[in-house]
């Protein structure tokens, strides 16, 4: 009989001691430890219970979730908190559903998450794309403009609601505070995708939290960047331009009902943790962060992209906890950065491209963690034990793919299967989906083009994980014939 894989593999996993930049943010659950809840992982079994008497009930709260959520809505001083047990993917889903009607139109940014396309081929919803600011020499897109969001209000001004990503995967922030104002001198409603910014409430020298700025909704992965389990996240609401029922009903068909107890636990775990102390901890992991940047940099040529880079490209403010790594004039990709990071140094990093590396620090991390990851950058820098090659990639332009048909069409009409190399012009039927971070490159409905096909066969030469695609080869795709 075939053994069980998955708890084999994590039991094998937790044995390695791996040091965690990677969410989720309890860093494999050391910080719980400091909060005296040192053993309770051996009783996970035992409180894995469904709707039992005296155990609320998600969809329908009255007693402790009920309690849970509007403390959560206090601490992030929203006018409802609403607990997801489906990641913030659900919640992404839910708001889009919740202000747009089938047919109706929301203006998003093209580098959103894949949730975002997933909600609007289940709201039938036609996005309005707006083009993101790139920073193409890295890979890194850097938000969108102020500008850039009202001129789209001006071409489009029947659209319901403007769905903004802040900060993005590398804790790239747009002015949002800005585009707030813009957004509702339209009147019209701002949704933000806010999966990498749960923790921003913890300092002033973080960037400013979305509701703070003046969002309508918000969505936050708290388990990314937050003591919280894989897939518990939060949506908040401070609005009065939202519809609640409507919401409600929305959430209730994206999410289980049978949703995990220990999820929302550790949901309302992480809201006492950040609230009891948050601040304090997220000014000892700046004070680490800062030590760290300084002893990598000053040894010359690690260089680790900040506030200025971003600015110089777009961007309003960058999360001081997303820590992106540039060896690249060593000739050390990101890519291979990351591997020897893994296999040679016991570090596993969030997410690596051609350029550069990203380690996610969190208030799980200690002083231990940033010494082992600078000693390992040294080492590397001096090439220790490594021998890497740079494959050259076509620089891509990101711009605007042509939508011949809306993500929803596309799904639902025949395809055909063709040569990838020979595809240029067609219409893609698939995502090519870079992964991470699970930014579309293109969506089905869009046109592919000789750059797209370079470049993602560049990617996956580099050994970046092409999702999306049936043929993961690359050898085919299906395409879409009008
Ligand atoms: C920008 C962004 N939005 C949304 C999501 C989805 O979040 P979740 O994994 O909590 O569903 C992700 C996940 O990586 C993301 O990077």
């Amino acid at each position: 009989m075939d053994q069980p894989i998955i708890l084999d593999q994590l039991l094998k996993h937790s044995k390695k001691g791996m040091v965690s930049f990677h969410v989720p943010g309890h860093k494999s659950g050391k910080i719980y430890e400091r909060f005296n809840y040192k053993n309770f992982t051996g009783q996970l079994l035992s409180m894995d219970i469904t709707e039992i008497p005296g155990a609320d009930n998600l969809h329908a709260p009255e007693e402790m979730i009920r309690e849970a959520q509007e403390r959560a809505a206090k601490f992030y001083k929203a006018d409802q908190t609403f607990f997801l047990v489906d990641g913030t993917s659900c919640g992404i889903i839910a708001m889009l559903m919740a202000v747009a009607n089938p047919g109706d139109k929301v203006i998003v940014p093209r580098d959103c998450h894949k949730s975002v396309i997933h909600g609007l081929i289940l709201g039938n919803i036609t996005p309005i794309y707006i083009q993101p600011e790139v920073w193409a020499e890295k890979g890194i897109s850097m938000g969108v403009r102020p500008e850039a969001v009202e001129k789209a209000l001006k071409e489009c001004p029947e659209a319901k609601a403007v769905l903004i990503t802040y900060p993005n995967y590398y804790g790239v922030c747009s002015d949002i505070e800005a585009i707030a104002t813009i957004i509702h001198k339209y009147d019209k409603i701002l949704l933000v995708d806010e999966a990498h910014g749960a923790h921003f409430n913890l300092s002033e020298l973080l960037p400013i939290s979305a509701l703070e700025a003046g969002a309508d909704i918000a969505v936050q992965s708290t388990h990314k960047t937050l003591p919280a389990f894989t897939q518990a996240s939060m949506l908040h609401v401070r609005s009065e331009r939202i519809d609640i029922h409507r919401l409600k009903v929305m959430l209730a068909m994206q999410q289980s009902t049978s949703p995990s107890y220990l999820l929302m636990a550790s949901l309302d775990m992480a809201r006492f943790i950040a609230e009891s102390e948050g601040k304090f901890l997220m000014n000892h992991l700046l004070g680490h962060i800062d030590a760290f940047k300084s002893q990598v940099e000053q040894s010359g040529k690690i260089k680790i992209l900040g506030k200025t880079e971003a600015e110089a490209h777009g961007a309003k403010s960058v999360d001081p906890t997303k820590i992106l790594i540039d060896m690249i004039n060593l000739g050390i990709q990101g890519t291979v950065l990351e591997e020897l990071l893994r296999t040679k140094y016991h570090i596993q990093m969030e997410l690596a491209n051609i350029n550069i590396a990203l380690a996610v620090a969190t208030i799980g991390n200690e002083r231990n963690d940033f010494d082992r990851l600078a000693h390992g950058l040294l080492n590397i820098k001096d090439g220790k034990g490594i021998a890497h090659k740079r494959i050259e990639t076509p620089l891509y332009s990101y711009q605007l793919p042509k939508m011949k048909l809306t993500p929803r069409q596309s799904i639902y009409m025949k395809k055909t299967t063709v040569d990838f190399t020979d595809s240029s012009g067609k219409i893609s039927g698939e995502y090519i989906i870079p992964y991470p971070p699970g930014i579309p490159i293109l969506c089905p409905g869009e046109e592919l083009t000789t750059e797209v096909i370079e470049y993602t066969k560049a990617l996956k030469k580099n050994g970046i994980q092409i999702i999306g695609l049936e043929d993961t080869t690359l050898q085919k795709i299906n395409i879409i014939e009008l």
